[in-house]
């Protein structure tokens, strides 16, 4: 199949096409920015996506409606793990598996570690780092169990490798992510599935 990939993503990769027919894929902060490009790209190159936000409304529903091929779009907050779970068995159910995770929401605030609330901190941790693992676990639990070999990708960041100032707790969390997707991929190795973290060293 020669996928159309929307423009923003078409710029990136040039001409290079893909072709994801058959494949599931979830794809967290979906509501805008690159998570809308990763639904959008994925969507036009023939996977079935579930793309994930907060809430449907304000971002969500333009992502599926601007996508060229099958989205399904459903709200989650990803530092809730019930709602996690629920996310998860949802797509299962939608599509029959979980092929590919993009652990894609993120959110980032601006302050010295002098001045930085413990609230803050908090926030920042629990929607990048705890809302990565949460995801990272409930989906490879359905890998693991369907034994296909699935792929789980964690958004980094520059910030996964150097400090920046203001930014203690997301280069924390960034640092954190990598972790997680190298542990992950040691010990999903021998079932098929694989981790990663999706970052530039700059
Ligand atoms: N944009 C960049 O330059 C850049 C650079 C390096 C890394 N990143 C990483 O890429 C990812 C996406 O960045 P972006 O610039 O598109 O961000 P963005 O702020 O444009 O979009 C993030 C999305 O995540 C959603 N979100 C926030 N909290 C959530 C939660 N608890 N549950 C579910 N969804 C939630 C937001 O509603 C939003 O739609 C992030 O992980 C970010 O750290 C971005």
């Amino acid at each position: 199949m020669e996928a159309h990939i929307p423009t923003q993503t078409a710029r990136a990769v040039k001409q290079v096409s893909y072709d994801f027919t058959g494949m599931s894929v979830l794809i967290t902060g979906a509501g805008r920015g690159v998570g809308r490009s990763h639904v959008q790209a994925f969507a036009a190159a023939g996977a079935d996506v579930v793309a994930a936000d907060l809430r449907i409304e304000g971002g969500l529903e333009e992502t599926a409606a601007g996508a060229d091929g099958n989205v399904a779009a459903l709200a989650c907050d990803v530092s809730d793990a019930t709602a996690v779970e629920q996310l998860v068995s949802a797509t299962v159910d939608a599509y029959g598996k979980i092929d590919v995770l993009i652990n894609n929401a993120g959110i980032i605030e601006l302050y010295p570690v002098a001045d930085m609330d413990e609230a803050v901190w908090d926030r920042v941790i629990d929607v990048n780092l705890k809302g990565t693992f949460l995801c990272c676990k409930a989906a490879a639990r359905r890998m693991i169990e369907a034994g296909n070999g699935g792929r789980i990708i964690n958004t980094g960041s520059g910030a996964s490798f150097r400090g920046v100032p203001l930014l203690a707790h997301y280069v924390a969390a960034k640092h954190g992510v990598a972790g997680l997707s190298k542990t992950l991929a040691v010990e999903l190795a021998r079932t098929g599935s694989r981790s990663t973290t999706s970052a530039r060293r700059r």
